[in-house]
């Protein structure tokens, strides 16, 4: 497989290859390789325990990966702590069960772990709140950044999360079941959010069980079968049923 960009052709943002993980006995990312290009909308689907999780886990460098390796626009990276991962592939990750400290204002838990600026100066806190004002109005959230995140819904977490991506300029967006919790308006909400990412100039990993959501949204998806990818096509003139034989009737198939 040819693993060295051409000039010819667009350059990843981000590529991986061959990545393997296990939890002991179980194979849970198995040679999985995938390029993510600039400014795309990448849908993500497989069966509970296919793989995608713990793909999202590998690129947030939460877990390590047992083998394989990374590049962010053609350079060869290492990402062996989440910090690094933000830093050298510019990813942000908005988790399963939107991980923040429910305790906490809006503006705390926007600035978790960010609160050195690049230039190693410590931000003051009445900057932190105007630029989290700024992040979320910009997005056109009605939440305000001192309120406190155990307040807030669930679909209202979810752009506080987001606006997390927005302030510290992230190039990628992961998201895992966004929908998943949420009412059909809230869904609705975020589906709009990730085209405003997108139009924005983002790009955005989207893991969904509600197919009909990564049809609408992506322009492509990577189908997840065991810990491999088994397909990974364009969503264009794509059906919900393809993508279900895609999942679920794979015999035959090397990915
Ligand atoms: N920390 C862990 N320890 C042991 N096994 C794990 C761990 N994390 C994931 N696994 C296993 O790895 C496999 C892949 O799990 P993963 O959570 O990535 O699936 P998924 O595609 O996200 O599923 P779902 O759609 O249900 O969220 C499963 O067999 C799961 O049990
Ligand atoms: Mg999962």
């Amino acid at each position: 497989m040819a693993t060295e960009a051409h000039t010819h052709e667009p350059v990843p943002v981000l590529s991986v290859r061959d990545l393997t993980k296990t939890f002991g006995q179980v194979v849970a990312i198995d040679g999985v390789s995938l390029d993510v290009y600039d400014n795309e909308i990448l849908g993500i689907v497989g069966d509970n325990g296919a793989g995608k999780s713990t793909f999202l886990s590998l690129l947030t460098g939460y877990n390590q990966p047992d083998s394989g390796v990374f590049m962010h626009r053609g350079r060869h990276v290492r990402v062996s702590s989440p910090a690094e991962s933000r830093r050298r592939l510019r990813i942000e990750m908005i988790y399963q069960d939107l991980a923040m400290a429910p305790d906490l204002k809006v503006w705390q838990n926007l600035f978790i772990g960010e609160e050195q600026t690049r230039w190693g100066c410590l931000l003051r806190t009445n900057a932190m709140r105007c630029r989290a004002r700024e992040a979320l109005e910009r997005m056109g959230a009605k939440i305000g950044p001192d309120d406190v995140v155990e307040h807030l819904s669930g679909g209202e977490r979810q752009l506080v999360a987001i606006a997390r991506a927005l302030l510290f300029d992230r190039d990628i967006i992961l998201m895992d079941e966004p929908t998943a919790a949420i009412s059909a308006a809230k869904a609705h909400d975020v589906l709009r959010t990730i085209r405003a990412l997108h139009a924005g100039g983002k790009t955005v990993l989207l893991v969904s069980h509600r197919l009909e959501d990564i049809l609408e949204v992506c322009t492509r998806v990577a189908v997840f079968v065991n810990g491999r990818i088994t397909d990974v096509v364009g969503t264009e003139g794509l059906t919900v049923d393809r993508l279900l034989t895609m999942m679920f009737h794979t015999d035959g198939k090397i990915s």
